[in-house]
């Protein structure tokens, strides 16, 4: 048997995947292009998430557009962060042109150019459905994490989130949280609540939070906080049976990383807690996809590294796969790395010895390989070619394999600016969560308390005491039911999932 028939049988016999899955390109050998191997990535294990790597230039976007259209196919909605904002183009078929007719001659595959179905997101002003989340949702724990609290400030913040849970003030926006700071700090009953029931807290530090805020707020980050919020279950639209692409725009973040991270982090727990267990369905539900994910572990601290790696082990049985791209593996903490079942390799360049270590580094990892030199060609693969290992349906990894990516079907250029016009215009999701709604929450609740308390207190001081529980169980019920108050108590059952998370909780009473 040659060794190209040897190479047929071998690698046939590792990618033969009995159910549905997906082909990401045909396999090399001695630079040739195999057309009968296909590497090929069984859909039961594309929720053991993965790796795409490579230096700059290699092909990594165009992997994950080509492996996002492959999911597509198979009805299995995604979402895609796109930190370069060079993602769009799927919702637009592509044209063909000559790199692409070799490409396909080459793999002896058809090709069908065609769009997807996208869903422009944002957090940002851009156009797009606006991801917002309330300021309770997203927990004191995190927010303190973008505000760069210190310890005592963020203990502090858990304590004021646990006295508007107590009192009843929904914290919806910036502005609630903002208002409650200062009634507990400037106001006397305020400050008497508070020191009743956690003890004094030195104003200073409920000042330094409040200055925090409004910096958060001059670098734009008004915009996430409020209502509605977005609800993790619309990211699972399929049209005409193809799952929708979610390609979130993150183009303005590569300067605050931190902001960055723990926004994913908040995305992983909300997904997490919003969605059952799935078993063995035999298909992922989503797929996310973090470009240039050196930013997401660039400057997190160490708590949220290890919660990030937390969720990415659990949220496996959610049916939810996580593909980090990035240049070089190195770029993703060693625990993380270890989790990562399908790995891409594009190209690595080992101009200096750091280089070189992660070259090394990089091949250790793979299977061993008796068809290839695997770091001499590692370094040597081809634009659009990669190093594949992905896990069969038994979860065993399969050979490494050189591999001749397939090119995408839709358009590998973005949108131009009316393209996404349209695309926006004629969005459900964009209409349903455009408007932003000022239900009645904190900052509305605590300025009638204000203004309650001085038409009762101060003309005759000595109804104060008795008039005061009354108002206080009326404001209760109103809160409750109040539409704010429903999804007060909605909220409260989330941040009650946290908190057996054991991961943003409160230590709430109700459980
Ligand atoms: N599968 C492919 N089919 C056709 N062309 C490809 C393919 N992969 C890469 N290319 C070509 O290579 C170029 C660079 O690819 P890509 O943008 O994916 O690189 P990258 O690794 O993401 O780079 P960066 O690190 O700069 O983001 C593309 O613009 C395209 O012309
Ligand atoms: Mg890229």
């Amino acid at each position: 048997m040659s060794n190209k028939e040897k190479f047929i049988t071998d690698l046939n016999s590792k990618y033969n995947p009995k159910g549905d899955h997906i082909i990401l390109g045909k396999g090399m050998l001695d630079g040739e292009i195999v057309t009968d191997v296909n590497v090929s990535i069984p859909l039961k294990t594309v929720n053991r998430h993965g790796l795409i790597a490579g230096a700059t230039g290699t092909g990594k976007t165009k992997t994950l557009q080509v492996f996002v259209e492959q999911l597509s196919h198979a009805g299995i909605p995604t979402l895609v962060m796109d930190i370069k904002g060079d993602l769009s183009g799927i919702a637009e078929s592509g044209t063909e042109n000559d790199n692409i007719k070799e490409r396909y001659s080459k793999t002896g595959l058809p090709y069908s150019p065609q769009n997807f179905p996208v869903e422009l997101m944002t957090i940002s002003g851009a156009k797009g459905v606006k991801l917002r989340a309330t300021v309770l949702e997203f927990g004191p724990i995190l927010l303190s994490k973008i505000l760069g609290l210190n310890d005592t400030q963020q203990s502090i913040m858990s304590i004021v989130f646990k006295y508007c849970d107590d009192k009843a003030l929904p914290l919806v926006d910036l502005n609630d949280l903002k208002k409650v700071l200062q009634y507990v700090t400037d106001n006397p009953i305020g400050k008497k609540e508070l020191a009743d029931d956690y003890g004094s807290i030195a104003p200073a530090s409920l000042g330094a939070i409040l200055r925090s805020i409004v910096a958060m707020e001059q670098q734009g980050a008004t915009a996430f906080f409020g209502e509605p919020s977005f609800d993790v279950e619309d990211l699972l639209q399929t049209r005409d049976g193809k799952g929708v692409v979610n390609i979130f725009r993150v183009d303005d973040i590569q300067s605050k990383p931190n902001l960055f991270s723990t926004f994913i982090l908040s995305l992983f727990a909300e997904i997490y807690m919003t969605f059952p267990e799935e078993g063995d369905s035999g298909k992922p539900k989503l797929v996310l996809f973090i470009d240039e994910a050196h930013l997401l572990f660039k400057e997190a601290s160490k708590t949220l590294l290890s919660q990030i790696e937390t969720m990415v082990k659990l949220i496996r049985s959610k049916g939810i796969g996580i593909y980090f791209i990035t240049q070089i593996p190195g770029d993703v903490p060693e625990n993380i790395l270890s989790q990562l079942g399908l790995k891409i390799q594009h190209a690595l360049r080992g101009f200096t010895g750091k280089d070189k270590k992660e070259i090394d580094k990089a091949v250790e990892n793979y299977p061993t390989t008796e068809f290839y030199n695997a770091s001499e060609l590692i370094q040597n693969l081809g634009i659009g070619e990669a190093f594949v290992t992905a896990l069969n349906e038994k979860g065993i990894p399969t050979p490494l394999v050189h591999t001749y990516l397939i090119s995408p079907e839709s358009r590998m250029d973005i949108l131009t600016s009316s393209e996404i016009d349209d695309l926006t215009r004629n969005s459900d999701l964009v209409r349903k969560y455009e408007e932003n709604i000022d239900k009645e929450s904190a900052y509305e609740i605590l300025n009638k308390r204000i203004e309650e308390h001085t038409q009762t207190v101060i003309p005759t001081p000595t109804r104060g005491r008795t008039a005061q529980p009354k108002e206080e169980a009326g404001m209760f019920e109103t809160v409750l039911k109040s539409s704010a108050g429903r999804t007060f108590t909605n909220t409260l059952m989330r941040e009650g999932a946290r908190a057996i998370l054991g991961m943003f909780g409160l230590g709430r009473r109700k459980r």
